[in-house]
């Protein structure tokens, strides 16, 4: 490569042009014609070890640098390695990240730039046989069901009210095979989801409870039931939140776009076990009938819950999410939720918070979440925290005042997981980037998708 640059990358290299930092890019021209590319660009990786989560951040880097190049076409040189196959695979997410365009109600804007035509050039030892082929084709699937949920939460709340949402959701899946089922006001109410329309009381938008499943036939074993919080738009009810940046609160349907994206690849990969996906979704808006610090609701498992605050609606729905979950029959759940500002004030904008019981299964779900290059944590869940949300007239309140506000919420949607494998992903800090990243513009991140497909599809394994 240097002698077809006509020695530039040497001396970019020796006067420190270039020097490799993590997501530098040194783009030079290939002087010699007998080669098809005219260009040639080196991203920089940094010091640390090959491989984690830097191969897909990498070719979302450098995707999203060539299309700001109007490059037509790229080619991506996968290094020798025993995990060549797998950096394919993550290569093959990062450029289709890159794809998604954000922002589409500009009139006076000229369209993005086109999406590159790709190639990925595995090292000479590898084979493209079934394994290879397989991984790109996993990888597309993975980016492509990431960026669907971008653009889901990426819509204002006043298109994506929750009937638009569980039609936009629902068709998503169904296309690929997924049976879907959405349930309305009367449904719910029959079901006794008191939290769902609890929250609900407040808008004239009707709730909706949306249902998703995947079943292979002949499946048994383990059923995965995943759950996502379908706030469309989140005022914070009569416990009003300020209006500075309450225009965020669009994103609030970010796990339920996540739950049903992820019941896309699940189904397009064929995920051996049986999944049922189960997202309430609603607004939570101060209309007149809307519930009040004080009141009372009963949730459809039986329990009641003092509302103190009403801005804690997410925790309400997932209630009875993971109720329903149970109901149909899942044996180990998941709930995706942008649930509390805690989380973002414990773990930042990177890092999403990890909570559940036991510890394996929470490990197996972190698994899920490394190999999907969605950063996680895990945090404690010790009883003694569950004092704080004790309450003088109810089972529970549904706030546990401002220490670790994360892992109360955490604890009070514990009370609802029926005592089967529970994990939770508090995404409220990765949903959305506030700021640009050299691999993730401004906008919604389509996190948790990955990781949901990733766990359905080693469920399967020990
Ligand atoms: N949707 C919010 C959480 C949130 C905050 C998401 C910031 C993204 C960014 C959630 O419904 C909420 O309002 N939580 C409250 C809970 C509190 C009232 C106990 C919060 O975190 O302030
Ligand atoms: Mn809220
Ligand atoms: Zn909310």
């Amino acid at each position: 490569m240097d002698a077809a640059t006509g020695g530039e990358i040497g001396r970019a290299l020796t006067t420190g042009e270039f020097q490799g930092r993590p997501f530098e890019l040194f783009w030079t021209s290939i002087a010699d014609r007998t080669w098809r590319a005219r260009r040639l660009v080196l991203a920089g990786a940094g010091k640390r070890a090959p491989g984690g989560d830097m191969p897909r951040k990498l070719a979302a880097a450098v995707g999203l640098a060539a299309r700001q190049r109007r490059v037509a076409r790229l080619a991506i040189a996968v290094r020798e390695g025993a995990d060549a196959v797998e950096v394919a695979q993550a290569t093959v997410e990062g450029l289709t990240l890159a794809e998604f365009n954000v922002g589409t109600y500009k009139t006076m804007d000229p369209q993005p730039p086109a999406v590159p035509i790709w190639t990925i050039v595995l090292p000479a030892g590898v084979d493209v046989n079934q394994a290879a082929t397989a991984a790109v084709a996993k990888g597309r699937v993975l980016g492509e069901c990431s960026n669907l949920a971008r653009g889901l939460a990426n819509e204002p709340g006043n298109t994506l009210t929750p009937k638009e949402f569980a039609s936009r959701a629902t068709a998503i899946a169904a296309d690929a095979g997924v049976r879907v089922e959405v349930l309305d006001e009367r449904q719910i109410e029959a079901l006794g989801m008191g939290l769902l329309l609890g929250v609900a009381r407040g808008s004239s938008e009707p709730p909706r409870l949306m249902v998703f499943r995947h079943d292979p036939p002949g499946a048994t074993g383990p059923v995965l039931g995943l759950v996502g919080k379908g706030i469309t738009f989140d005022t914070g009810g009569i416990s009003i939140k300020p209006a500075d940046g309450m225009e965020r609160m669009k994103d609030d349907m970010a796990g339920g776009a996540a739950v049903a994206c992820a019941m896309r690849a699940i189904s397009t990969l064929g995920a051996p076990i049986r999944v049922i996906g189960v997202v309430p979704a609603t607004e939570n808006m101060p209309g007149g009938r809307a519930i009040k610090p004080g009141d009372i609701l009963k949730s459809a498992a039986g329990k009641t819950v003092e509302v103190i605050n009403t801005d804690a609606e997410g925790r309400l729905i997932l209630g009875d999410g993971l109720w329903y979950a149970r109901q149909l029959g899942a044996t180990h759940l998941v709930d995706v939720a942008t649930l509390t500002g805690a989380v973002v004030v414990a773990l930042g904008k990177v890092t999403s918070g990890l909570f559940g019981t036991p510890d394996e299964w929470v490990a197996r779900v972190q698994r899920a979440a490394n190999r999907a290059g969605d950063r996680v944590w895990p945090m404690p869940l010790f009883d003694d925290y569950r004092d704080q949300l004790k309450s003088d007239i109810a089972d529970m309140m549904n706030t546990g005042g401002r220490p670790a506000g994360s892992i109360t919420a955490a604890m009070f949607l514990k009370e609802f997981s029926g005592g089967l494998p529970w994990a939770h992903l508090d995404i409220a800090g990765t949903a959305w980037a506030d700021e640009a990243r050299p691999y993730l513009p401004k906008g919604p991140s389509g996190v948790a998708v990955r990781t949901l497909a990733e766990l359905a599809l080693s469920m399967g394994e020990p």
